[in-house]
Parts: structure tokens; sequence; C-alpha cells
């Protein structure tokens, strides 16, 4: 059966796609979109070429230095055949050649800007080369990074280029997983981790030298640290001891970044100096649908096909804004595959995204098996943070999922996580991924009319995210996030409404000074509002409760499966677990009854058993690894982990109200629910356990926008609670 080719328009007539595709769409159309292409092709092209040849302030590294230094083969002389590999391609990385240089640089300056090409060998070899150079001397080099994956990722990765294995020599650190060890000397670790070592050292006296990389994705906790390394800087590198030696643990910034917005970092660390380094971009053709797609996963779907049966091998990369749209791409794929015929190149896919484990991620770089062509499903992740060799396609859905802070509509003091555009630069850096190794081809699931409306980047996150979470980290450190030295300023409003929340938490008290249980709260690694459902169960006796419900919910994934086809199905395999107030007794329930089955069976039917009731089985391994993680904080903090209310469900809904009071909305006359705080009407979400009942008040874990404003994650709370949560305010503070 032959596909429906997406509609892209086409820029090269000599190709085969080219042909096929015009046999199903028409010539007239394609001559057109033909001669138009190419001029854009030029100004694409151009474009990229300006942004290699941008002669910025320090200029070019790798002119100058010959090959770094060929005594750089790694650790060991006897090398086996694939680590050998490994150091060759090290050797061969286009930051190779300007390695002396660019330590002389940083031993030079205190703050380095360092800017290049994405999988030109920044963050993997710049921390292997300050560690070579000893420039560290005793302290341990960090790397920061936006997300999650990219910090395992690339641990994994150094430590092999380092013949090690990762948690020795090389460590990170992540939200709730960190391998590290005191001979741990470069550490990658989320931007958030660091941010959370500033409670306990403020100065950040173990590192030596602090590397901010992807920079340019100007997350809040980015924007926090680069901050906060301003002013530690200034104190540790003063004027020393006054003995005539120098400062004792001065400290070294390098930022880097992918994009050319270089300046701003400079300017913000006094002008620091720019260095930059070349990478090996080859021309990648442009093509760009010439309709808009509805459906993107659907057009990715086609376009992938067309690449496949059209074009010469080589792997493709497909971005996709999440993990829903990942794995429903998977599946189609999967079955048209099937349908091949005989003869023709076998498919291989593999996904990266946040909430998959390591090993699955990793398997996006093994190269394909012979006659093979390996198609990567990735989110953004795949942008900029990890590069995976071997592609010549992209295909670029043209979205992706932004933190976005709905305060207006009443967020509650929570980020949603929102499908949206992407922007001209990420667009960019997307089709980049094709050029890499050779001359590719990035084909643009949406029109070129789309593209010049792009807006050039995405706004940095402190101006648009929940500010909730880090006014209290802040408040720890006895800082005020008006008074930061900050390179974006948040605005009034933004900040307001986070400090409501922090009052409302009992974080703060009315003076805006932080109460003894929001510094509990802050020791959590939690959002405040699931940290002050923690705290509140003490008082109610059901901490053991609150734990598991808050590690489902502190997750990267979601327990119950949304599966909107079958939802009666569902709904009949989850009866059992259900619980007559709501969504987060029936998970206690669910995890309930999901220890049972582990206690007494083995792996095949435990897995059996989630797959029956819709449950997704890792979401309740990672709970399991957050909760101990949270027993160890609760005790620290003088909580008793064992509490427990038994089958009390009152006691577990005040604690979890607590937390989520501003999250709250009452019954109305005409039977819709409308905010406490708020004026929005919301609806009950249909995947939950309340979406048939009517109770006059309700608590929710979000709010989720569609053509309506649902609630998700639902419970019955009784109204009168509400009275009772100020008095409870002022008994604790
Ligand atoms: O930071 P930047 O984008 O400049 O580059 P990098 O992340 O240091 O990547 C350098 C090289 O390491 C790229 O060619 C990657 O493909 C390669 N790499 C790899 O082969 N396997 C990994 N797990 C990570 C990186
Ligand atoms: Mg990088």
């Amino acid at each position: 059966k032959t596909m429906p080719w997406v509609d892209v328009s086409d820029d090269d007539s000599k190709s085969n796609l080219k042909r096929k595709n015009s046999s199903v769409n028409g010539h007239r159309h394609h001559e057109q979109g033909g001669r138009k292409a190419k001029k854009r092709r030029h100004m694409m092209q151009n474009g990229d070429d300006t942004h290699e040849h941008h002669g910025l302030a320090g200029g070019s590294i790798s002119s100058s230095v010959q090959n770094g230094s060929s005594s750089n083969a790694g650790p060991s002389n006897i090398l086996t055949g694939k680590a050998k590999a490994i150091q060759l391609q090290r050797r061969d990385l286009p930051i190779a050649k300007g390695q002396d240089a660019l330590i002389e640089e940083i031993r030079k300056n205190d703050v380095t800007v360092l800017l290049g090409e994405t999988g030109s060998g920044k963050t993997t070899q710049v921390p292997q080369y300050i560690l070579e150079s000893g420039l560290a001397r005793n302290g341990m080099i960090a790397v920061t990074q936006p997300r999650k994956v990219a910090a395992t990722s690339l641990a994994h990765r150094v430590a092999v280029e380092q013949s090690t294995t990762v948690g020795n020599l090389v460590g990170y650190a992540v939200r709730f997983d960190e391998k590290s060890s005191h001979q741990t000397r470069i550490k990658y670790l989320t931007d958030g981790m660091i941010v959370r070592e500033l409670m306990s050292d403020p100065t950040l006296s173990k590192y030596s030298i602090v590397i901010v990389d992807e920079a340019h994705e100007r997350t809040l906790r980015t924007d926090l640290l680069i901050a906060n390394l301003k002013t530690i800087q200034k104190q540790r590198n003063g004027p020393g001891d006054g003995k005539g030696k120098g400062p004792t643990n001065p400290l070294k910034i390098v930022v880097m970044s992918a994009t050319l917005d270089a300046e701003k970092f400079s300017k913000f660390y006094n002008n620091a100096k720019i260095l930059y380094v070349r990478g090996r971009q080859h021309p990648v053709k442009i093509y760009y649908s010439a309709q808009s797609q509805q459906d993107y996963v659907d057009a990715a779907l086609r376009t992938f096909f067309q690449i496949h049966t059209d074009q010469p091998p080589g792997d493709v990369l497909i971005f996709l804004p999440g993990q829903e749209d990942i794995e429903s791409l998977q599946k189609s794929i999967e079955i048209y595959a099937n349908q091949l015929p005989k003869d023709s190149p076998m498919v291989q896919i593999c996904s990266m995204f946040a909430a998959q484990e390591h090993s699955q991620n990793n398997k996006a770089f093994s190269p394909a098996p012979p006659n093979t062509r390996k198609c990567i499903l990735a989110t953004n992740i795949a942008e900029t943070s990890i590069t995976i060799p071997g592609i010549k396609y992209v295909i670029d859905t043209g979205k992706c999922k932004e933190k976005q802070y709905l305060s207006k509509i009443g967020g509650g003091g929570f980020d949603t996580l929102l499908t949206r555009d992407i922007t001209k630069s990420s667009a960019m850096q997307r089709s980049g991924r094709a050029g890499r190794e050779g001359a590719g081809v990035c084909f643009r699931l949406y029109t070129e009319e789309a593209f010049n409306k792009m807006s050039l980047t995405s706004e940095p996150e402190i101006l648009r995210c929940s500010l909730t979470a880090s006014i209290l980290n802040l408040k720890c450190l006895g800082q005020n996030l008006e008074q930061l030295d900050l390179m974006d300023k948040p605005d009034e409003e933004s900040i307001g409404s986070a400090l409501k929340t922090l009052w409302l938490l009992g974080a703060i008290d009315k003076d805006q000074k932080l109460t003894e249980a929001g510094r509990q709260m802050a020791a959590f690694p939690l959002e405040p509002q699931h940290a002050c459902a923690v705290i509140a169960s003490k008082e109610y006796g059901c901490t053991a409760e609150v734990l598991d419900i808050v590690s489902v919910l502190s997750a990267s994934s979601k327990l119950f499966f949304d599966v909107s086809e079958q939802r009666d199905a569902v709904a009949e395999a989850r009866r059992k677990f259900r619980h007559a107030t709501g969504d987060h007794l029936t998970i206690l329930n669910t995890i309930k009854a999901y220890r049972d089955i582990a206690a007494s069976e083995n792996k095949n039917t435990r897995r059996e058993w989630c797959r029956k009731h819709f449950l997704n089985e890792r979401t309740l391994f990672e709970a399991k690894d957050i909760k101990e993680q949270l027993v160890v904080t609760c005790k620290r903090v003088g909580l008793d982990p064992t509490l427990s209310a038994g089958d009390n469900a009152d006691p577990v809904l005040r604690s979890i109200g607590h937390g989520l009071v501003a999250n709250s909305a009452f019954l109305q006359p005409d039977q819709t629910y409308k905010q406490v705080l708020g004026q929005t009407i919301v609806k009950v979400h249909p995947g939950s356990a309340m979406v048939d009942k009517k109770v006059p008040a309700i608590i929710y874990d979000e709010l989720v926008y569609t053509n309506q404003v649902y609630a998700r994650g639902v419970s019955e709370i009784p109204k009168s609670f509400f009275t009772t949560v100020e008095a409870f305010k002022q008994r604790r503070a």
C-alpha cells in the first residue's frame, strides 16, 4: 500500500524525492516551489555561514594552535581497540585543535565565554582538558546542564572516555539520582541541583571551576546560578589573606553556549572574553511543507517513509514535543515498517526523552546493523544538548514543550508544560543536526511562512515560569530575588504571585520572612506544594501515606496511562483501586496493591499486572526510589516517615490539601467548579475518578488547557478544611 506522501516543498529537481513527490502532488506547484526554495536555501545556508564566520571578540581559537596535544590519548597506554577508537574520535573533534589555546585563556581569565556549534566537543571535552591541565587544582569541576538526561548521558560518555565507569572520576547529580564519590573530579549536574547545593555550601567551595553549559537556554536555574556565581566569585577571588598569598580557593567560571548570544553573558561578567570554536557544518538542504500540517505526528510518519523509500542511506532524527507523541509515532512506524517489501532496507527505531531510563536512551548511540536505517525519535534534548552521530536527515515537527506559568488563570504556583511552536533559533539548530558528518537534508513540517513568523529566540524562563520554588530557595540563602543581580529581572506580578503561594503554604510569614516550616520545605527536593503536604502530614499522623502519593506525583511520568480510546475498559480495570474521595487516595490504593503483588510475584507477573490495569510500572519504580530519598530527608528534618493513619483517608486528604490550597475550587449553584483563588471555571478531567461526582469542594494537582480548562488529579476535600488552614498556619509559624 503506497503511503500518501506529505506535501513538502522541494528545491532540487534532480532528487528522487522530487520525482516521486511531483507525481503525487503535481508538477506546476513544485516548479514554483522549486525556484522559491532555491533562493531560500541560499539564505539558510548563508545564514548558517554567517553563524560560522561571525568574528567575535577573542576570535577563533582554532586557527593558531596546532593539534592540542597528542599525549592526550587517555589515562592508559595499553588501549583496547574500542578505547583507542574513542581516543581517536576525541582527537578528531573540532575543539581538540584549540585545546591549548582554550586552557591558556581559562588560566588567564576568571570568566570565559565559549561558543561553539553543537557537536564540536564543548561539553564532553572542556572538563577533561581542564582536569588534565591541572587548572582545577584539587577542586571539582562542575558542568551544569538544564536537562537531567543530558547530565546523566554525558557523564556516562565522559566516564568511558576516561576509561572508567560513572560515579568514580566522573560523576553526576540530578534530582533523585546521584552517582559520585570522593574520587569524583568532574561532576555533571543539573542547574537545579547546583542551585540546591548553594543551600548547604553557599560559596560552592568544593568546585574550583563551574562550567555553565547550555547557557543559551536561559532556564530559571541557570539564570539564578549565573547571578550567584558572580557574587561568589567576588568573595572567593578577593584580595587574598593579606600575607602575600592570593585567594586560597579562587573560582573560575566558564559559560558555554551553542548559539550567538554570547555578548549578553560577556557583558554580565564585566566584558568577559568570548572564545569561539569553529564547528564542521556541512550544507543542509531545507524542505518546507507546502501546506501547514494539522497532524504533525502523521506528517512525520509520512515524511519518514518518503525518506526511507526514496533517499540514500543515512539515519533520520525526528524532533517531537514529548513522550506521548514519540510513543505514538514509534508504534505507527513499526506497523508500517513491517509491511515494507522484503527487499527494502530495514528500520530500527530508537527514542530519547527525559522519562526514559539511560540504557534505553543510550541505544540511540549504537550504529544500526547493516542494511538498516536508524530512526531516532527525540524531544529537544537532541537539539543542542546531545549529539547523536550518523544523522543525515532531520524531520522537524516545529513543536516543543515549554514550561509556562499561567498565573493569570490561577496556576496555583505550578508550571504547566504547553506544546508550542519552536523558535527560529531552534529550527536552525534542529536542521544543523543533519549536517554534522556530511551534507544533509532537513524536512520542516511547517511552511516557510510559518518559519518566518517564528520568534527568533525564546523568552528566558525567569520571565515566564513560576518563581515559587526559586524564591523559597533564595530565602533560605538569605537572598531576595528583587535584589539579585540578574541578567533579566522578572516582573513584580510574578514575584507577587510566588510570594502569595509561599504565604498560603506557610513557608513565609506576613512580613515575607522564612518560617521554620518554610525552611523544612526547602530541605525536600520537591515542589514546595508537595513538600508542604509532607510537612503537614506530621500533624495529621500520615507521613507514610503522603510520601507514597507525593513520590508518584514527583515521578517523570504519570502512573495511569491515559488511554482515551479505551476509557471504559480502563475505568473497569482500575475500579478496584478507586477511592470515593478521588485521585490522590486512588493513587495510594494502587501503590498498596502493587506492593502486595510485588512482594509475592515475579517480575513477569508484576509487569502483566501493570499492563492489565493500564499502569506505568516505570513510574512505580521511580516512585520507589524517590520515596527512599524523601525518607532520608524526613529523618533529617525530624519527621517520622513510618507514621501511618492506616485506612483513614481524611488526614491524608487534609495534608495534601495544605499543599494544594491554592489549587482548589468550590461547586457553584450551576454545578460547575470555580477556583477559590481566581475566577476560572474548571472542569474535572475525564480521566479522573471524580469526573461524574459533584462535591462541595475539590483540590487538584494541575490544570490542563485544551479547548477548556481541566483539573487533573482531583480529590474531594471538606469545605470546612479551608477555615482551618489559617489557624494551622499560625500555630506552626
Ligand atoms: O557540547 P558539544 O555540543 O559541543 O559537543 P559534545 O556534546 O561534547 O559532543 C562531542 C561528540 O561526542 C559528538 O560527536 C557526539 O556525537 C559524541 N558523543 C558520543 O558519541 N556519545 C555520547 N554518548 C555523547 C557524545
Ligand atoms: Mg554540549
